[in-house]
């Protein structure tokens, strides 16, 4: 579905060879060509220290789910891969982040393209004030697209699983639907105009679980076309829709780290970390 560039060698060095003890699965495994690569990332707002020192790849084709207790970076993080932390004053990233071999902050990378082949699902659903079909069409019409619009509108909404519920009301306000059609309208629209990596930030806490689990399986259906990074405090969440799991959490200074990274059921099942096995059991954070 998605017309990749010929894959370059990642400009950074793998993170395999570097990674901290905590670093099992999610970077072996994807280690030999990661979509996303991030090493050594450091983010600060002001002179706050937000997230250090964070490395790890992300696979291709995968759910790769980011926890944590609140305030330890985790939109942080999210936010720099595809840099919307450039618009926040005071931002300030050191460290490394590759998509497809090319650093985000590197001078061939414009920060449109790069948004529009990392695309992004907010918290709160967020329809533009417009019909069902506007809201899948805006990101089309704004790259200039003039032909094949409605075909694209109906397989966006296909993937995202809505068509069947939205077909006959395609002139309706996408904000007359439910949290949960909205939501997934909110991916349709993502989807539209062909990201390679989709970013969700916690995109099912304001949704009833009928719903959330409607999200999930969405998600791992995605996965074949896509690269999901998802952030999640929803313990269950993450063990059931995710791949591999980053777990966070924050330092004496409030800064956050990562703990451990690796398969899902692992992470769930035999973390390698104390700190790891005590979040993941609920008992604390
Ligand atoms: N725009 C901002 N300006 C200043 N500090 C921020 C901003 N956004 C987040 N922070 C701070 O950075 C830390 C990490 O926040 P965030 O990435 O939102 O964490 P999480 O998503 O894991 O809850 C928190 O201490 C938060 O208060
Ligand atoms: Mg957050």
């Amino acid at each position: 579905m998605n017309e990749r560039e010929p894959v370059t060698k990642p400009s950074v060095s793998q993170i395999g060879a570097s990674a901290p003890s905590g670093a099992t699965e999610a970077t072996s495994a994807s280690s030999t060509n990661p979509a996303l690569l991030l090493e050594n990332v450091s983010c600060w707002y002001g002179g706050f220290r937000a997230v250090r020192e964070v490395s790890l790849a992300i696979p291709r084709n995968k759910v790769t789910a980011l926890i944590g207790p609140s305030g330890c970076g985790k939109s942080t993080l999210l936010r720099s891969i595809n840099r919307m932390n450039d618009l926040v004053p005071g931002f300030r990233m050191e460290g490394e982040i590759a998509f497809e071999g090319t650093s985000v902050h590197s001078r061939a990378t414009d920060v449109i393209d790069l948004r529009r082949r990392v695309g992004m699902v907010f918290q709160k659903p967020n329809p533009f004030p417009k019909s069902i079909f506007e809201n899948v069409a805006f990101g089309l019409r704004l790259l200039g697209e003039t032909t094949g619009i409605d075909a694209l509108v109906e397989e966006s909404l296909r993937a995202a699983a809505l068509w069947d519920e939205v077909k006959d009301k395609l002139d309706q306000p996408g904000l007359s639907l439910s949290g949960g059609q909205q939501q997934r309208l909110c991916i349709a629209r993502a989807i539209a105009i062909r990201p390679e990596v989709i970013l969700m930030d916690e995109p099912c806490s304001a949704l009833d679980p009928k719903s959330t689990l409607q999200i999930e399986e969405l998600m791992r259906k995605l996965i074949r076309d896509y690269t999901i990074v998802i952030v999640t405090h929803n313990m269950q969440q993450a063990a059931r829709a995710s791949d591999y799991t980053v777990f966070l959490t924050m330092g004496d200074d409030r800064a956050g780290y990562v703990v451990e990274q690796g398969e899902t059921g692992k992470i769930f099942t035999a973390p390698q970390q104390q700190l790891t096995a005590d979040y993941v059991s609920g008992r604390f954070g």
